[in-house]
């Protein structure tokens, strides 16, 4: 999974992001690049347009449902997500909360930026347990004339012991 959560977990509200961090952006767009994405319709629809050189798999509920994009699926569970990217060697969850909360039992890592504020929202990124993930990475970025916060990159691996859970 790759988020930027509050220190409260809120993600978006009103189907938008809370702040604007130039070096977070950078850094989806580095990691991502390349891999498949997957999202909820929530989330692709929050975006102006697809993120270019990445496969998008957006999950609904709704049968009919169509995105006319060549780099656009759409699917009605994460399990047939999932599998129809099962040759990839790194897939990203990409959000929002519903689809964090859901993947939270089956992601292997965490890439997740912790904005150091509390906001108001209403999507939120579930509670981070340390008996099912480890810190392995943090590194601290402060706020600047373009970072309105102090924020922090983290990157969080499933404890061995914690195993991987069935999809909910
Ligand atoms: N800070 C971050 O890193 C970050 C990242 C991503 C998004 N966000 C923010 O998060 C907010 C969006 O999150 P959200 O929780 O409202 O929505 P979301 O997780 O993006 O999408 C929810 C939608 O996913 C579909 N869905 C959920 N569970 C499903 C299931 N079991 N089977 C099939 N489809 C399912 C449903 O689509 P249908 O209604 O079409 O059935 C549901 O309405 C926005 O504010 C966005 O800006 C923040």
């Amino acid at each position: 999974m790759i988020a930027a959560a509050a220190e409260n977990n809120a993600l978006g509200k009103d189907n938008e992001l809370l702040w604007h961090l130039p070096l977070d952006f950078k850094r989806f767009k580095t990691l991502t690049t390349g891999h498949p994405m997957i999202m909820g319709r929530k989330t692709f629809e929050s975006f102006p347009k697809p993120l270019p050189n990445r496969k998008h798999l957006v999950i609904t509920r709704n049968k009919a449902y169509q995105i006319d994009h060549p780099d656009c699926e759409v699917y009605h569970s994460m399990q047939a997500a999932l599998e129809a990217c099962a040759h990839e060697p790194l897939v990203y969850i990409i959000g929002g909360g519903e689809i964090y909360h859901m993947a939270y039992e089956i992601a292997t890592h965490i890439e997740l930026t912790r904005v150091h504020t509390s906001l108001a929202a209403d999507a939120f990124f579930p509670d981070l347990s340390t008996a099912d993930f480890q810190l392995i990475e943090s590194v601290p970025m402060p706020a600047d004339e373009r970072h309105a916060f102090a924020y922090t990159f983290e990157t969080y691996e499933r404890k061995k012991e914690a195993g991987l859970k069935n999809l909910k």
